[in-house]
Parts: structure tokens; sequence; C-alpha cells
């Protein structure tokens, strides 16, 4: 597959996407939030009414319009940018991601998405399943107190107050139904940078990885 590929992966809240969004604009890579998409599923099947726990009412996914445009997510023409981060989407996410049928639905959009182009995508399944051939997997991770105050963080630029033990709760909760799933769990790649970012500003990072995009850019 030509074009550089850098794939990102790791728990929630371990700064994936705003990573990746930064390292992209440094070094013109496209960016491709693979969370979103699911998230994207996620609310239409509230949207929908449907049963989320029968595989069967999935079948609208192969034909749902998913779009990139500006850092904005479309599903359908729709733009879905922040409501794919409401409540009752996070809370169900882990189980809509977890029926094989949505999960290869999307990974063959991803797959086709980071077709011929410098992409750097970011997931749990990107290094092991979506671009096993990456030239560069990152496997990012922090101390669960500390990505439940970054995530705590980004809903209080919104308003939104919630305790921080319970987001702990709610963040561990779905590493545990990311990491346990039978199709495509959260694992670590066996050839993946591991970064354990919780004593490292999001700055400090994004620096380790860009050196290491140069070094393989470089050689190749
Ligand atoms: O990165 P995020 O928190 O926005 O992801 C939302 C959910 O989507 C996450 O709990 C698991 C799922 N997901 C997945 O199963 N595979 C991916 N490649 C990306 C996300």
């Amino acid at each position: 597959m030509p074009g550089f590929k850098v794939a990102i992966d790791g728990p929630a809240g371990s700064g994936k996407s705003t990573i990746s969004k930064k390292i992209a604009e440094k070094l013109n890579l496209t960016h491709i939030d693979t969370g979103a998409m699911y998230r994207a599923i996620t609310y239409l099947a509230l949207e929908k009414g449907i049963n989320l726990d029968d595989e069967s009412e999935y079948e609208f996914v192969s034909k749902v319009k998913i779009e990139y445009k500006n850092e904005k997510i479309y599903a359908n023409g729709i733009d879905v940018t922040t409501k794919i981060r409401d409540d009752k989407v996070t809370k169900n996410v882990s189980k809509v991601s977890s029926f094989p049928y949505v999960r290869r639905t999307l990974v063959s959009i991803q797959q086709e998405a980071a077709k011929n182009i410098d992409v750097i995508m970011d997931g749990r399944d990107i290094g092991t399943v979506v671009l096993p051939n990456a030239d560069l997997k990152i496997f990012l991770t922090a101390h669960v107190k500390e990505r439940a105050k970054r995530r705590l963080k980004d809903k209080e630029v919104n308003n939104v107050t919630q305790d921080i033990e319970q987001l702990a709760k709610e963040l561990q909760e779905r590493d545990l139904k990311d990491s346990t799933r039978k199709e495509s769990p959260l694992v670590v790649a066996t050839d993946a940078i591991v970064i354990d970012t919780t004593n490292f500003t999001i700055e400090d990072t994004i620096e380790r990885i860009t050196n290491e995009i140069l070094k393989r850019r470089i050689t190749m």
C-alpha cells in the first residue's frame, strides 16, 4: 500500500486523537480518527431506535456514508461532530463496536480511506488489524487517573462537570470492554513502540512521535 502510514492505538483518554491531529498538521499527513466512526455509527443506531443488542439490526452500517472535511465528521451528509461526544453515545459505543459485522464494515472503509495517501490513523486496532504493515506503530497509554483528569478538562471546556472518580470508573469499564471483546480487541501490536504519557505533556509526546516518523521517512 503506497504512502507513509502511522498507526496510533491506545485506551480512552490517552491523548491519541489530539496528538494525531497535531502531528498531521505539522507533517502534512491526513488524520483519520476511527473512534469517531464507531461513535457516528452508535449515534445513528440510537437515532434509528434499533435494538442495540441485536447484531442483525446493524445492516444499515454498510450503506452509511462517512466523510471527513476540515476535522468535521459527516454521517449521511449530517454534521455529527458534536453529537458523537454525547454521554449516551459514549456509554454505548463499546457495545456497538464489539459486533463483528460493524467492525468488518468499518475496517474495510478505513483501509480504503488510507489507500495511496500519507496517513496517521488513531484507534484501538490500527496497528494490529487495519494497517498491520504500518511504517510506524505507537501504543499510547497513561494512568487511568491522569486520563480521567484530561477528559474532565475537555468536558469543562464545554461547561460539563462530572465527578472525577466516576469518570475514571467509566474509562476503566470501557477499557475492559474494548480489550476483552472477541473481535480485534485493544492489544499492543508486537512491533509497536509503547509510550506512557502519564508524566509527559502533549508537546513532549508529539516531539517523540515526530522524531520516530522523521527517522523512518528519511530511511525510506
Ligand atoms: O477513541 P474513542 O474513545 O473516541 O473511541 C470510541 C470507542 O470506539 C471505543 O470505546 C472503542 C471503539 N473503537 C474501536 O473499537 N476501534 C477503533 N479502531 C476505534 C474505536
